[in-house]
């Protein structure tokens, strides 16, 4: 059996084995950085999201530090990497997300609903569509500068249809709808000038401030592309059920962390065998505004805008403005809540990166300062630091990087279990996708069938 500790010295200097491990789908061997970074589940794909990790690093700690059947919590899920990556390898998923886009995400993933029945709910949602009074639109020029009037009609229809109840109240079809369709809002065409995405030819993973926008519109003569809104979700869902979506039915909750884990919500103490999460890091990003587009359709307006409502509305929830007093002050909340919810003999782990410090040239190992300056007060003791220079191609906080000068492109995971708990020592990671039944070809013939059987 390999340690963890083992592993990482590993993962920096040996040449990836480039054979495929699971007869199909994965094209590299079994290291972290020789994985290639569409390692995972195809419904890791849904939507990209502004400091996602890797699903091969949730993989990692999953597969080291809990059995099928054990509960893996993240209160931070973020597009829910760990939770989709916990249900596919048999364990208990609970996530939780103060930011709706990132809940309407999670959600979806922890409790999928079916591939028929989701077509038949879009086609019954087109049916409906077509039957309407075509209606004036209503719509901010911010939005209505990214899409052809005809893809915007097909849009506005959905959202109104989808805001007409509570996001908390949805059913699965519906936030698997949104979560899929949350995906392709934005996003770069083909050269040809074709395109899986519903807007202007513009980046997929965040979204540049509206005045941005509106400019590179002018000054490049951009082009709206006239989309059929139900043809590019049909093509995203079928690619989101490439791989066999079986599993637990997980949970997801839309708490505030800290409160989550101090109790508030449903959560018991002592429940939990895993925590894999990855709270916000210090000041590096605004989870609103790199998504204002995506949470428009959520009906989030105006997050784009400097003093826009729904921009302040997050801004009031989200941690993301901490000095780093106060955000040592919010990581012992969460370190204290996290020791509360886990089993004597669980392990969390904690991803937090680097940050660049004002003025300074080295970044600054924001993780193992932190802990340094709270570990006495937490309960809690390290089992390992395992840190990790990520390829640069693979994080989205890059493309941050170089403009705001922040983010840096190493992560560090904080292994941390109760003071008096003793966990099993770490499994060794078994890099099989169990979850690929052939590769897309076999899920491809399987959709055709089904598509045949449904008429
Ligand atoms: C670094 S991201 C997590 C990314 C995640 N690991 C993934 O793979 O997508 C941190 C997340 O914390 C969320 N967040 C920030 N403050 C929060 C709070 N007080 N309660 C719950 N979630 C919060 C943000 O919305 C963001 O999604």
């Amino acid at each position: 059996m390999t340690s963890a500790s083992d592993w990482s010295a590993d993962a920096f200097f040996e040449t990836p084995d480039r054979v495929s491990v699971d007869g199909g789908t994965t094209s590299a061997g079994d290291l972290w950085h020789g994985i290639s970074p569409r390692w995972g589940h195809a419904m890791h794909t849904m939507c990209s999201y502004h400091g996602m990790f890797p699903a091969k690093v949730a993989h990692h700690f999953i597969q080291s530090y809990s059995d099928p059947g054990d509960t893996v919590l993240d209160p931070f899920s973020g597009r829910g990497t760990t939770a989709l990556q916990s249900r596919v390898e048999g364990r208990l998923a609970i996530g939780n997300d103060l930011n709706p886009l990132a809940y309407v995400l999670t959600r979806a993933k922890t409790n999928p609903p079916r591939w028929d029945h989701l077509n038949k709910f879009v086609d019954g949602l087109e049916r409906d569509f077509q039957s309407s009074t075509p209606r004036h639109l209503d719509v901010s020029p911010d939005i209505r500068m990214l899409y052809h009037d005809r893809t915007l009609a097909q849009l506005t229809f959905i959202r109104q249809r989808l805001l007409a109840k509570p996001m908390t109240t949805w059913t699965g079809d519906e936030l698997m709808t949104a979560g899929a369709l949350a995906g392709i809002m934005h996003g770069a065409w083909r050269r040809d000038g074709s395109s899986q995405y519903l807007s202007i030819s513009m980046p997929n993973t965040f979204s540049m401030s509206p005045a941005y926008v509106a400019k590179y519109i002018r000054e490049n003569g951009l082009e709206k592309i006239d989309q059929d809104v139900f043809e590019r979700l049909r093509d995203k869902i079928a690619r989101l059920y490439l791989d066999d979506s079986a599993g637990l039915p997980g949970e997801t909750h839309h708490a505030d962390a800290a409160a989550l884990l101090a109790g508030s919500g449903h959560l018991a103490p002592g429940t939990v065998d895993l925590v894999v999460t990855s709270p916000p890091y210090l000041q590096v990003v605004n989870y609103g505004q790199s998504n204002w587009i995506r949470l428009w359709l959520l009906g989030i307006d105006e997050v784009g805008r400097e003093q826009g409502k729904g921009r302040k509305q997050l801004n009031a929830v989200l941690d993301h403005h901490h000095t780093y007093s106060s955000y040592c002050e919010f990581m012992l909340r969460i370190l204290l809540g996290i020791k509360r919810v886990l089993k004597l003999h669980g392990v969390a782990v904690v991803v937090i990166g680097d940050v660049k410090d004002p003025g300074k040239d080295d970044p600054l190992p924001l993780a193992a300062k932190v802990w340094d300056d709270i570990r006495a007060r937490t309960g809690l003791r390290l089992l390992e630091m395992v840190e990790d220079d990520l390829p640069s191609q693979s994080k989205v906080s890059r493309i941050w990087g170089e403009t705001k000068g922040q983010a840096t492109n190493r992560d560090c995971a904080l292994v941390l279990a109760h003071e008096e708990g003793s966990p099993q020592s770490a499994r060794t990671v078994d890099w099989d996708e169990p979850w690929k039944d052939g590769g897309p070809d076999a899920a491809h013939a399987r959709l055709r069938s089904l598509r045949t059987t449904l008429g």
